[in-house]
This record gives C-alpha cells, sequence and structure tokens, in this order.
C-alpha cells in the first residue's frame, strides 16, 4: 500500500543514514525478484561509496526517516574525449513511497552535481528483468545502450573439504570435557 508521503527532503547521506540505507536495500533487493543486485548488495557497498565519492550518495528523508537513496561515483578516463562519467551504480525507493516522484527527485539532484563536476555521460545498469527500473531509466531519459551479461557458476564443495571438515568434527572435544 503506497503511504501518504509527509515531508521530504533529498540531502547528502550522512554517517548515520548508513545503516538504514543498508537495511532499505535489503529489502529492495531480494534473492527472488533481483538475485544478482541481492548477491552483490552489501554494507561494503555503502560504506565504499560513501567514504570514496560522498557527493554524490543522496537520500530521500521523509518525516525524519530514509525512505531512498542513490550511491554514486565518477569515472575519469583522460584519455577519452568526455573524460568525466557518471556511474550510477545503486538506486532505491521504499516500496511505500514507490511512483511518487522520489525516485525522480534523488536522480534530479544527482544529475545536477554530476553537471556541475563536468559530466558528460551518466551510467546505470540493472538487471535484464527489472523492468520497473529500466521503466524508470528509461523515463528519466536512458536508452538502452549495450547488452551486459552476468556470468555465474557455483562452486561445489571438494570431497577434500568435506571429509577434512568431518575429522575436525570428529577430534573436537565436546564442551566440557577437555
Ligand atoms: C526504480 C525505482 C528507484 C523508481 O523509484 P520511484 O520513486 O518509484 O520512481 P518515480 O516515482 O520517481 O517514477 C518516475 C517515473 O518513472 C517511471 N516509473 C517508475 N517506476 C515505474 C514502474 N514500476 N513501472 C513503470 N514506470 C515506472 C514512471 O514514468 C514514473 O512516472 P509516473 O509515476 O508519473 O508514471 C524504484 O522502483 C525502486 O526502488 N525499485 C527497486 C530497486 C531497484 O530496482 N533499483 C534499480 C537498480 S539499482
Amino acid at each position: 500500500m503506497k503511504r501518504k508521503q509527509g515531508k521530504t527532503t533529498i540531502r547528502q547521506m550522512e554517517i548515520d543514514d548508513i545503516s538504514a540505507v543498508y537495511h532499505l536495500g535489503e529489502k529492495l533487493f531480494t534473492s527472488e525478484e533481483l538475485p544478482i543486485l541481492y548477491r552483490t548488495w552489501d554494507p561494503y557497498e555503502v560504506t565504499d561509496y560513501f567514504s570514496s565519492d560522498p557527493d554524490y550518495c543522496l537520500v530521500a528523508e521523509v518525516d525524519g526517516k530514509v525512505g531512498g537513496f542513490i550511491l554514486a561515483n565518477t569515472i575519469i578516463k583522460e584519455a577519452t574525449a568526455w573524460k568525466r562519467y557518471g556511474y550510477l551504480s545503486w538506486i532505491g525507493v521504499d516500496e511505500a513511497f514507490q511512483r511518487t516522484g522520489l525516485g525522480l527527485r534523488l536522480y534530479r539532484e544527482l544529475e545536477e552535481r554530476f553537471r556541475k563536476e563536468g559530466v558528460r555521460m551518466i551510467i546505470a545498469d540493472t538487471e535484464t528483468e527489472n523492468e520497473e527500473a529500466i521503466a524508470f531509466f528509461k523515463t528519466i531519459g536512458f536508452s538502452p545502450a549495450r547488452r551486459h551479461v552476468w556470468l555465474a557458476k557455483n562452486l561445489r564443495r571438494s570431497a577434500n573439504t568435506d571429509s577434512r571438515k568431518a575429522r575436525e568434527s570428529r577430534n573436537k572435544p565436546e564442551s566440557g570435557k577437555i
């Protein structure tokens, strides 16, 4: 159910927002719906972006709580014509506030900051199945540029690892029997 939006501010992320941003991402990037984003979202994503490019880490504060966020950075490629690129890595809006324009407001603030830094192209990516996000990106002016394929390989536990673990647990003294 969409909640009625209260007082909303778009502002730069602060250290006290780190936990709220991480947990909001956990709610949005679920293993069922967005398996790749789920696997790559962890607390270090938030702390790394926040410590390396804080100017491009924004939150939407709704009635004093984090209702959305953007984590982005800039990439400088000296030898290229446009030199400075913006990379929008993560964007998320609490389901309760989706389709109320929060994502758009976060993005506009980011774009403004990128423009001031001389960014000429902004890159974003998401999973092919993430149709909602793709619709959002198209609305804000992005167009699919290239297909990017994620590959994954499951590593089976080797027989050696299993037998070593079994040996270790056999040799481990039971509690109170040292
Ligand atoms: C993608 C996301 C950030 C959009 O945020 P939002 O606050 O709901 O977007 P807005 O309300 O600002 O939408 C702006 C416009 O984008 C388009 N749009 C947004 N969500 C859409 C959807 N689910 N379906 C179709 N169009 C959509 C619409 O044109 C919308 O304008 P409208 O509501 O007037 O029609 C949000 O859906 C989200 O958090 N998704 C889960 C996380 C995610 O997948 N992030 C992207 C990968 S990192």
